[in-house]
């Protein structure tokens, strides 16, 4: 099982679905370390309650030192064997030669169907352009902030009524069934890229699509 680490800044749902996906005997992945950059993150308690080793790189105390936190994050990294990095509500954007040394073998869940809506406040820029699809994306991380290589995305409908949080837990059902698929699909080696697109093979016609 190839050992990743969950990368959190908050309530850590996504990581929770990550954890209670890697308890399956025959999941290709285990989850060996949740690291939040900050230390309040209400997912702490949940990945220790399991017994799951957790760190806090509180991105504050560097004050700006970008490459500097990701060295401290990388010798929690190191200190745990970690293969793998998943960002599950990490709301840090990453240096350029931090996604370099970790190409490949990073991946982001995203709050809307990539590319739209990159960024922040993606429910209620969804909402304020009138779009009757909406979703969210799992993607490879490169040094564009949201631009790498889509793994997966599943769909919901917006409907005439929602609010921005009706939309946001709609949206979120759908993170916590597809970020553990496709996270599974990079730890069983079924990615590759090629020409800037993620190809997945052996999961069928639909690959990357969870409709
Ligand atoms: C999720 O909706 C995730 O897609 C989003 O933050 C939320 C974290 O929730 N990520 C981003 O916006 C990344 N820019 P969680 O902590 O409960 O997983």
């Amino acid at each position: 099982r190839r050992r990743v680490a969950a990368l959190i800044s908050g309530r850590g749902s996504n990581m929770a679905a990550l954890l209670a996906a890697a308890e399956h005997p025959d999941y290709p992945a285990e989850i060996a370390l949740v690291l939040s950059n900050r230390a309040d993150a209400a997912g702490l308690a949940h990945a220790s309650a399991r017994g799951i080793p957790t760190a806090v790189v509180e991105s504050r105390g560097f004050r700006g030192d970008r490459a500097g936190f990701e060295v401290a994050m990388e010798a929690e990294f190191a200190r745990r064997g970690i293969e793998i990095i998943a960002l599950a509500g990490f709301m840090r954007v990453l240096t350029e030669a931090f996604v370099a040394r970790w190409e490949g073998r990073m991946i982001n869940i995203h709050p809307s169907l990539l590319p739209s809506f990159p960024g922040l406040e993606t429910h209620a820029r969804a909402l304020a352009a009138g779009v009757r699809l909406h979703g969210c994306t799992v993607h490879l991380v490169t040094a564009g902030v949201d631009e790498g290589p889509i793994l997966a995305q599943a769909a919901v409908p917006v409907l005439q009524d929602d609010t921005e949080s009706a939309l946001a837990a709609r949206v979120l059902a759908e993170e916590h069934r597809l970020y553990p698929a496709a996270l599974a699909w990079l730890a069983a080696g079924l990615v590759r890229v090629e020409a800037g697109r993620a190809l997945v093979s052996g999961v069928g016609m639909a690959a990357g699509c969870l409709a």
